[in-house]
C-alpha cells in the first residue's frame, strides 16, 4: 500500500516539473528566433556609423551617452519594442521610449 502511494506522488511530482519546466528562449540575436529577437525594417540600410556592426553593438551606448549622436535620431529606423528594448530587457538596461511631443494646435483658417 505504501509503496503504491509513494509510486502515485512520485508520478505526480514527476508530471508536474514536466508540465511546468520552463521552456529555454533564445538570446536577443540580429534577425534571430524566439519572443527576444532584434529586428530591423528590411527597408532601412545600416548607417556608417554601425560598421563593423560587433562594434557598434557594444559601443553605441557610449556615442549615444557621450552626445555625439541622439537618441532620437536612432528611431528613424529602429523600432524600440522590437530593436532595442528585447535586448535592453534582457541585459538589464534601462528601456528606450518614444519621446511624446506636446500637441499643439495648428491654426486653421476655417
Ligand atoms: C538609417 C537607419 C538607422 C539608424 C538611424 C540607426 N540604425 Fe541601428 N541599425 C540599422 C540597421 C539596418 C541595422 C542592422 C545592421 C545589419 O544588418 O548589418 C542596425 C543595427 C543596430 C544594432 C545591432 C542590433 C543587433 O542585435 O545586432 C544596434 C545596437 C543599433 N543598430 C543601435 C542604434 C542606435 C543606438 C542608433 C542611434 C544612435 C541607431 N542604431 C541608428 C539601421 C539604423
Ligand atoms: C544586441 C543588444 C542591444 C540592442 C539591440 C540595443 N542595445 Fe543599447 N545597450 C546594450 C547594452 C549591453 C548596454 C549596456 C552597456 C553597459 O552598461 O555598459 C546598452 C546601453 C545603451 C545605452 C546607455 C544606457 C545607459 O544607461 O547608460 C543607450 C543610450 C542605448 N543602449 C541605446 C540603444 C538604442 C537607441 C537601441 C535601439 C536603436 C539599442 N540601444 C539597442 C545592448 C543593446
Amino acid at each position: 500500500m505504501r509503496k503504491a502511494v509513494l509510486g502515485i506522488v512520485v508520478l505526480l511530482v514527476v508530471t508536474l516539473i514536466v508540465a511546468f519546466y520552463p521552456a529555454s528562449v533564445d538570446k536577443p540575436a540580429l534577425n534571430g528566433s524566439g519572443p527576444l529577437a532584434v529586428y530591423i525594417d528590411p527597408q532601412y540600410a545600416a548607417p556608417a556609423t554601425h560598421s563593423p556592426l560587433d562594434w557598434w553593438q557594444t559601443h553605441h551606448m557610449d556615442v549615444v551617452n557621450r552626445g555625439d549622436l541622439q537618441q532620437t535620431d536612432c528611431l528613424y529606423c529602429h523600432d524600440p519594442e522590437i530593436s532595442c528594448n528585447n535586448c535592453h530587457g534582457y541585459v538589464g538596461v534601462d528601456p528606450i521610449v518614444i519621446p511624446t511631443l506636446p500637441i499643439t494646435k495648428i491654426s486653421s483658417n476655417d
